[in-house]
C-alpha cells in the first residue's frame, strides 16, 4: 500500500471546490481523509465525497493540524492569510488564487509544461490563472521546437470563472430577458446574458485589466522565458463553462501548420480538433466537463514572418483550476514531495 493523505479542500462549497472533490474521487487520489473547509456560513453543511457524506467546517487557524495537503480555492485574501498558517502546520498548499503566483519563492506549475519547478517548493505551490493554463499547454511543444517570440491572445471566458454566483446570474438573467423582464445585475457591472464584457478583474493604470496582466506575467514564469512578448485582451462571454482563446503566435524559426499539428498531436493533455471540411473545431459545449485542452483552426498568419493562428478551448473549472491542482498533488505524491521542507 502506498502512502495515503489527509487532504483539505479549502473553499469546498465553491465552483472550483466542487470540481476538486469530484476530480480527487474520479482520479483515485489516495485520500485517507477529506477535510472540507469553507466560510462560517457553511459550517455544518453536508457535502459529498466519493459517495460519502462529509461535514463542512469553518476555516480557522486550527484547521490544518495533521493535514498533509491542502487545495485552496477560497479567494486571494483567504489564501494570503491561511496558506502560511497551513504551511507552518506542516501542510503542503496548492493554491488556486492569484495571491502567491508571482512570489519568487513559490513555483507556478502546469504539470504538462514545467513539472520540475515543483521540486523546489517551500510548502506553497501556485496554480496559474485558468486562461494562462490552457494557453501554455498548447504553446509549450511549439515553443520547444521553434521558440515563440510574441503572443497576441484574445479570450472568450465563461462565467463559471467568476464562481457559483456568476453561473446563477447568467441563468437568472437569461430567464428574465426571455420572459420580457428587465435583468437584475449583481455580479458583473453590466448584464452578462446576451452580452460580452471587455473587463475581467479590475483595470490597471495602463488601461489593461489585471486578468490581462496575469496572462502576461504568468506565461513568462511558467514557460521560464522572460523574452516572450505577450499581449492579451480578456472578454467575459455568456457561456456557462469552457474558456476559448484566439492565439496568434510568432516564432523565431519557421513553423508550418502541418508541423504544429504533428507536434500538438503528441503533446500531453492536448486534443486536436481541426477539420474545417467537416466544420470540426473546438467549442466550449464540447470541452465542458472534460480534461483536455482542445486546439483547432491551426493556420498560417500570412501577415507576419513565422506566424500561426490557433483556437484553444478547455474547461476552466477542470484544466483551468481543479484538475491542474489535483495533477500537481499527484506529482507531489509521485515525487515524495508532500512535505514542507
Ligand atoms: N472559477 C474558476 O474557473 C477559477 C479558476 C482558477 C482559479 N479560481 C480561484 O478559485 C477561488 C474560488 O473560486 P470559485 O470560482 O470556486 O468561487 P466561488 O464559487 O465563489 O466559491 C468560493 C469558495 O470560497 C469560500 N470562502 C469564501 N470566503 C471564505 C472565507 N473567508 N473563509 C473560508 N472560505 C471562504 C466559499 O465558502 P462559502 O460557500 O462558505 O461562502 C466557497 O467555498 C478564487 O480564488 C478564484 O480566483 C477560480
Amino acid at each position: 500500500m502506498g502512502r495515503e493523505y489527509r487532504v483539505a479542500v479549502v473553499g469546498a462549497t465553491g465552483a472550483v471546490g466542487v470540481a476538486m472533490r469530484t476530480i480527487l474521487a474520479e482520479r483515485g487520489f489516495p485520500v485517507k481523509e477529506l477535510i472540507a473547509l469553507a466560510s462560517s456560513k457553511s459550517d455544518g453543511k453536508e457535502l459529498e465525497y466519493c459517495g460519502e457524506k462529509v461535514v463542512c467546517r469553518e476555516l480557522t487557524a486550527d484547521s490544518f493540524a495533521g493535514v498533509d495537503l491542502a487545495l485552496f480555492s477560497a479567494g486571494g485574501g483567504t489564501s494570503l492569510k491561511f496558506a502560511p498558517i497551513a504551511r507552518d502546520a506542516g501542510c503542503v498548499v496548492v493554491d488556486n488564487s492569484s495571491a502567491w503566483r508571482m512570489d519568487p519563492q513559490v513555483p507556478l506549475v502546469v504539470p504538462e509544461v514545467n513539472p520540475d519547478d515543483m521540486d523546489w517548493h517551500k510548502g506553497i505551490i501556485a496554480n496559474p490563472n485558468c486562461s494562462t493554463i490552457q494557453m501554455v499547454v498548447a504553446m509549450k511543444p511549439l515553443h520547444d521546437e521553434a521558440r515563440i517570440t510574441r503572443v497576441v491572445v484574445s479570450t472568450y471566458q465563461a462565467v463559471s470563472g467568476t464562481g457559483a454566483k456568476a453561473i446563477n446570474e447568467l441563468v437568472r438573467q437569461s430567464g428574465q430577458i426571455l420572459a420580457g423582464e428587465k435583468p437584475t445585475v449583481s455580479v458583473y457591472p453590466y448584464q452578462i446574458a446576451f452580452n460580452c464584457l471587455p473587463q475581467i478583474d479590475v483595470f490597471l493604470e495602463d488601461g489593461s485589466t489585471k486578468e490581462e496582466q496575469k496572462m502576461v506575467d504568468e506565461t513568462k514564469k511558467i514557460m521560464g522565458d522572460n523574452s516572450i512578448a505577450v499581449t492579451a485582451t480578456c472578454i467575459r462571454v455568456p457561456v456557462q463553462s469552457g474558456h476559448s482563446e484566439s492565439v496568434n503566435l510568432q516564432f523565431a524559426a519557421p513553423m508550418t501548420p502541418e508541423h504544429a499539428r504533428e507536434l500538438l498531436s503528441r503533446a500531453p493533455g492536448v486534443v486536436i480538433v481541426d477539420d474545417p471540411a467537416n466544420q470540426a473545431y473546438p467549442m466550449p459545449i464540447v470541452a465542458a466537463g472534460t480534461d483536455a485542452t482542445y486546439v483547432g483552426r491551426i493556420r498560417r498568419d500570412p501577415t507576419i514572418e513565422n506566424g500561426l493562428n490557433l483556437w484553444v478551448v478547455a474547461d476552466n473549472l477542470r484544466k483551468g483550476a481543479a484538475l491542474n491542482a489535483v495533477q500537481i498533488a499527484e506529482l507531489l505524491a509521485e515525487r515524495g514531495l508532500v512535505r514542507v521542507p
